[in-house]
């Protein structure tokens, strides 16, 4: 079918509000974040409804159309972006973007997946309580698509993965019937735990329309350290006794190189720098708590111990909520400072936490051999043992940059291989990671993922081409 012809089909079944012609609005929809992938698709749906959703998924499904599942764009792996543009459409869920309650006795929330991370995390401190899921792009990705990704971030050394955050779910399957999941309770060991399929199942299942989720107390004291250490083994020794000293109370525990600074620097032009960059490595250290609890004095013993022990070089202690806003700018700021860099390789790595200091030096050694003049930039979440090894290729260099990308790739694979570690900690496997991901899954691990795809959508409709590789 031509293009124009699915997308007049489309209009007739489904009508001008849910179906897009607008040729700007779709190929916004069909760019990745970092701008380095563009497509295009027969047409952009916006259902502001499940049942819309419903009714946008069977009519795919007559025309034999694939529909890609769209939430923010910010997930690093293109599994938001069509790549068959003959034949699939981008269903966005932005317009599904309602709270639908959130009730402050049982701590739960049920929302829509169109909802936009910062807002729900603002409602639900409007009702005086916390949601914890955090990561840089909260500005942008929805619900739907941390569900589906079962996305990581800042917190996750103390309130685990979204997976650990969500009470149930509700689901369009791909023949449009709606599973409804949605629950506020806690404990539930009635059988088999579908909803467990959908969550970073980054849309190859069903399109994820709802969540119910748990709600924390929230944090009256929040303390944030930015502190210069001598290297990421002392970052992990530091860690260590973080968690040994101060328990559940730390709430984040990140770690960058120097770079960082000129980076954010680099995203964030304004960005006043907490610390010059002296030093080799950098540790943003951060403890919360509610209720009878010393946050500040807690920082401070946890610190006077870490210099006793030799560990801290510098550093500074946030005085405001407007310091530690900026200390975590630095933070953040790495990826856009990057991203205006150019083409890179972006990588979300995860090793045993006691092997990751050596990971990082072999990986980046390796990679200094294969291309002397790429910069490494690793930083990331040290608490889950997840680095995001990326490298800025040499933009000199005898080779074009999308081969040295392909090298490093290869190089950093190599000896990821030897830690058994995982190429996708956080992110997911989408589009960019799937012929990586498949390499390293064992048959039997593939043959289940097939079998379980097929049994859903034996059509092969759902997100076609995103982390699996399947001919009808
Ligand atoms: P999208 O990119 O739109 O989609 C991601 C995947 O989910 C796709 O496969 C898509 O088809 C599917 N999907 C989306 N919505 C639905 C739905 N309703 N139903 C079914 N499938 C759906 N990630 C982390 O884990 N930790 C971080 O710290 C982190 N930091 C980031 C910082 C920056 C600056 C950026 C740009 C990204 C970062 N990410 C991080 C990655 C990204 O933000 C997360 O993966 C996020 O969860 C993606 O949400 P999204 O709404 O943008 O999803
Ligand atoms: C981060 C993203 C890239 O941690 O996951 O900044
Ligand atoms: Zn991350």
């Amino acid at each position: 079918m031509q293009k124009g012809e699915g997308t007049e089909k489309l209009l007739a079944m489904l009508g001008g509000d849910m179906v897009s012609t607008d040729a700007g609005l779709i190929e916004r929809h069909c760019q990745d974040w970092h701008g380095d992938v563009t497509s295009s698709a027969i047409a952009l749906l916006r259902p502001r409804s499940t049942e819309d959703v419903s009714r946008a998924v069977r009519a795919c499904a007559e025309l034999g159309f694939g529909v890609v599942p769209q939430g923010g764009r910010s997930g690093l792996a293109l599994g938001a972006v069509p790549d068959g543009p003959a034949s699939q459409v981008v269903l966005s869920l932005e317009r599904m973007d309602r709270v639908r309650s959130l009730n402050t006795r049982d701590f739960t929330a049920v929302v829509e997946a169109g909802v936009v991370l910062e807002t729900f995390k603002k409602e639900v401190a409007e009702a005086g309580l916390y949601f914890p899921l955090a990561l840089g792009a909260q500005g942008t990705c929805q619900i739907g698509g941390n569900v589906s990704t079962n996305a990581g971030g800042v917190n996750v050394l103390r309130y685990g993965m979204t997976r650990e955050l969500v009470l149930g779910l509700e689901v369009v399957l791909p023949d449009g019937l709606v599973l409804d999941l949605i629950s506020r309770l806690r404990k539930d060991n009635r059988g088999i735990d579908l909803k467990q399929l959908f969550i970073g199942a980054e849309g190859v299942l069903g399109i994820v329309t709802a969540v119910s989720f748990k709600l924390m107390p929230a944090p009256d004291q929040t303390a944030t350290a930015l502190l210069a250490l001598d290297s990421l083994e002392d970052a992990i020794e530091l860690y260590r006794l973080a968690r040994l000293k101060c328990c559940d109370l730390m709430s984040a525990f990140e770690f960058m190189p120097a770079e960082a600074f000129q980076l954010a620097r680099e995203g964030i032009p304004d960005l006043t720098l907490p610390l010059e960059p002296a030093h080799r490595a950098y540790a943003l250290v951060e403890m919360s708590g509610s209720g009878l609890v010393d946050i500040e004095s807690l920082l401070a013993q946890f610190l006077e111990l870490a210099m006793d022990e030799g560990l801290v070089r510098d550093g500074v202690v946030a005085q405001s909520k407007a310091q530690a806003r900026n200390i975590w700018l630095v933070r953040e700021g790495m990826n856009e400072g990057q991203a205006r860099r150019g083409k890179h390789l972006r990588t979300d790595l995860s090793v045993p936490l006691s092997e990751l200091a050596a990971f990082v030096a072999e990986a980046e050694a390796a990679v200094a051999e294969v291309l002397p003049g790429a910069v490494c930039v690793s930083y990331g979440h040290v608490g889950d043992g997840n680095v995001h090894l990326n490298v800025l290729p040499d933009p000199e260099g005898a080779e074009e940059l999308d081969r040295q990308i392909y090298r490093a790739k290869t190089v950093l694979n190599e000896v990821l291989g030897r830690y058994d570690g995982s190429i996708s900690a956080e992110h997911g496997v989408g589009r960019l990671k799937k012929a990586d991901f498949a390499a390293r899954a064992s048959s039997v691990q593939r043959d289940l993922l097939e079998r379980i795809k097929r049994a859903i959508d034996p059509n092969l409709t759902m997100n076609p081409g995103c982390l699996l590789d399947l001919e009808g």
